[in-house]
């Protein structure tokens, strides 16, 4: 992060913190509740956002080396992440393009070419069909060229190998992350690797989640047993950048820099960041470390998470710290999780229930309604909701 904009954002929120006010919005919103439930909308946001937009398929120390490659999912389709003999990453729809078999079972290997199970077409880790039995006698007039995997968007940036699920699609990554590109770059995320990991799937909607993380409203109550007493009270602050977000969330520790070590300031000391990079990405930025966070909207009412605690590289497991240490810490962070997980099934049972008509977002609640305006303007370039 610049240093400008660093010691910008400390004073910022040690001036409110001092005068006891607050990062404000200019008024209150509301959000309708069936932006949360409807079958229709859910379907709407996968072909509007989450198959034309970045999602952080893998950490790129999971596809590593030549002839690495990686099974997975992008929002439901069935993806194969390879890198080629050049060191080039692809992604391909991990479907054969004969009679449609999942081409690829194992959950990653290492492997130049791959054959379907069903018939033996065989493809080169860049795509192309190589070989097929009998493809002269049954297939004579088909152009084997055309026949290759059927390539999706990727791009390796900031340690993470992104891949948009529109086949055939182009996607301009570089403007798309311009605006966060140097902060991003600078957290060295493309020199850490995987400390520790969990998975969980959670009954609520993927935005009631993403809510949950951007605001620290509920820090003080939901979280009194575990981080709560080390953060402000209410105080957190954010900007857009685009359709990212960059939220800063201070710890009371802030407040009590003494002014005249002013040039040792460093914020992630002192605060949680948390870039959300839409739609469904998360990078929550500690002191020595980065907790990546990736959604994985199933239905309106379930989300899968992958939580994982990427750590500097070092001659130790990770950063020179013991597995321990890192243990430790991802264990603090599910915990807190898991407070957050309990609290958003809760309340999409609630927004189930009919009981309310809309969420409301408080003026300190701005980053909620940002990013809610971000999924609208999706779905519906003509914006449709106002301010109360
Ligand atoms: S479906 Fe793959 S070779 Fe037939
Ligand atoms: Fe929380």
């Amino acid at each position: 992060m610049d240093r400008k904009v660093e010691l910008e954002l400390i004073d910022e929120l040690r001036a409110l913190a001092a005068s006891k006010t607050f990062f404000v919005d200019e008024a209150v919103t509301r959000n309708p509740v069936e932006h949360y439930l409807s079958e229709a909308g859910f379907a709407h946001e996968r072909d509007t956002i989450m198959h034309r937009l970045p999602h952080a398929a893998a950490h790129i120390s999971e596809l590593a080396g030549a002839g690495a490659f990686l099974r997975c999912d992008v929002y439901g389709l069935p993806v194969l992440l390879t890198r080629d003999k050049h060191g080039v990453a692809h992604g391909f729809h991990n479907v054969c393009r004969h009679r449609g078999a999942r081409l690829v079972e194992a959950a990653a290997g290492c492997a130049n070419r791959f054959t379907c199970p069903y018939h033996g077409w065989t493809y080169a880790n860049s795509g192309p069909l190589v070989g097929a039995p009998h493809f002269e006698n049954g297939f004579g007039g088909i152009d084997k060229a055309a026949l290759g995997l059927k390539p999706l968007p990727v791009k390796e940036a900031f340690g993470f190998i992104w891949v948009v699920g529109d086949p055939g699609g182009v996607f301009d990554f570089d403007d798309y992350f311009a605006p966060l590109a140097g902060e991003l770059d600078a957290l060295g995320m493309t020199a850490m690797t995987i400390a520790a990991e969990d998975r969980r799937t959670c009954d609520a909607n993927w935005k009631i989640l993403i809510e949950g993380g951007i605001e620290s409203y509920h820090f003080r109550v939901a979280h009194r047993d575990t981080i709560g007493p080390y953060f402000e009270d209410n105080l957190s602050s954010y900007r857009a950048f685009g359709p990212h977000l960059r939220s800063v969330l201070p710890r009371t520790s802030m407040a009590l820099l003494p002014e005249a070590a002013r040039d040792g300031w460093r914020i992630r000391d002192h605060a949680n960041l948390v870039y959300t990079l839409f739609p469904t990405t998360q990078f929550l930025v500690q002191q020595d470390h980065v907790v990546w966070i990736r959604q994985e909207p199933l239905a309106p009412g379930r989300t899968g998470l992958r939580l994982a605690t990427l750590a500097p590289t070092g001659s130790e497991p990770a950063g020179g710290k013991s597995r321990d240490h890192w243990q430790r810490n991802h264990a603090i962070t599910i915990k807190t999780l898991e407070e957050d997980m309990k609290i958003g099934e809760g309340v999409h049972a609630g927004l189930a229930s009919g009981a309310n008509d809309h969420v409301l977002f408080g003026r300190f609640e701005g980053a909620l309604d940002r990013f809610n305006r971000t999924v609208a303007e999706y779905l519906d370039p003509a914006p449709t909701r106002k301010p109360e």
